[in-house]
């Protein structure tokens, strides 16, 4: 039977695309890994050298890697190439965090609490149960992150950071997280993650 046209209802108006978050996280390649180096000598008294994050990324699978970058990077020139990057291992059901960092003019923005929310998202997928770390005793910045995702300190490793050109020797405190892999801890954390995101798609959005 032929349909009847005059009764088809005018299409709905054409909604206009969501707008686009204005930063992503997005999995470190080894592209990256020049702007990487830059921010790795700002941001570290013992930085890794490049041959170790070559290796990280192509030859170790218990590791994995992530960077925050603009989404569309020819629009954002006022944003650099990276804002923040870091990364774990797994072994067995424990994730390590090895590094994490955010650029030095664009921290206090939430970007390393999004970052680590997002690595601790994606060790929860690979089955981690408990999430550890070493951060340098004085690391304040470093010490209230973790503490504001819910890591205690569980022990300390006098003078584990060695005397550098930079830096006096240094106890390590150890931090963990622990029952990542239940929803009492997994929830508020993905609660936080929404929050964050949305705060920082907001202060991204236009030229900062
Ligand atoms: C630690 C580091 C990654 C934090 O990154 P950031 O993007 O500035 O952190 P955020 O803006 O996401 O801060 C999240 C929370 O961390 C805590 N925090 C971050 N920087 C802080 C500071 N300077 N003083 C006190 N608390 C701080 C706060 O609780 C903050 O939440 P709030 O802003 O609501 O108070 C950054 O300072 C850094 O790159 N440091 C050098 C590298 C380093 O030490 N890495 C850790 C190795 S263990």
């Amino acid at each position: 039977m032929a349909s009847d046209l005059s009764s088809t209802p005018p299409p709905p108006p054409a909604r206009s695309p969501a707008p686009r978050a204005p930063l992503t996280i997005a999995p470190m390649r080894l592209a990256d890994l020049s702007a990487v180096m830059e921010l790795e000598v700002r941001c570290f008294n013992s930085p890794w050298s490049l041959d170790v994050y070559r290796r990280e990324l192509t030859r170790n699978p218990r590791a994995f890697y992530r960077v925050v970058r603009p989404a569309d990077p020819p629009a954002r020139p006022d944003l650099p190439p990276l804002l923040a990057y870091g990364g774990c291992w797994i072994t067995g059901d424990e994730c390590h965090v090895m590094t994490i960092a955010t650029h030095p003019e664009w921290r206090r923005r939430l970007l390393g609490e999004w970052l680590l929310l997002d690595l601790l998202a994606e060790a929860r997928l690979r089955a981690a149960a408990v999430c550890t770390l070493e951060v340098r005793a004085g690391n304040t910045a470093a010490i209230r992150l973790y503490e504001k995702l819910g890591f205690q300190e569980v022990g300390r490793r006098p003078s584990y950071y060695p005397t550098t050109a930079h830096a006096p020797r240094e106890d390590a405190l150890i931090m963990t997280l622990f029952e990542l892999n239940t929803g009492a801890v997994w929830r508020p954390l993905i609660q936080r993650r929404r929050e964050v995101e949305t705060a920082i798609d907001r202060g991204f959005s236009g030229s900062s």
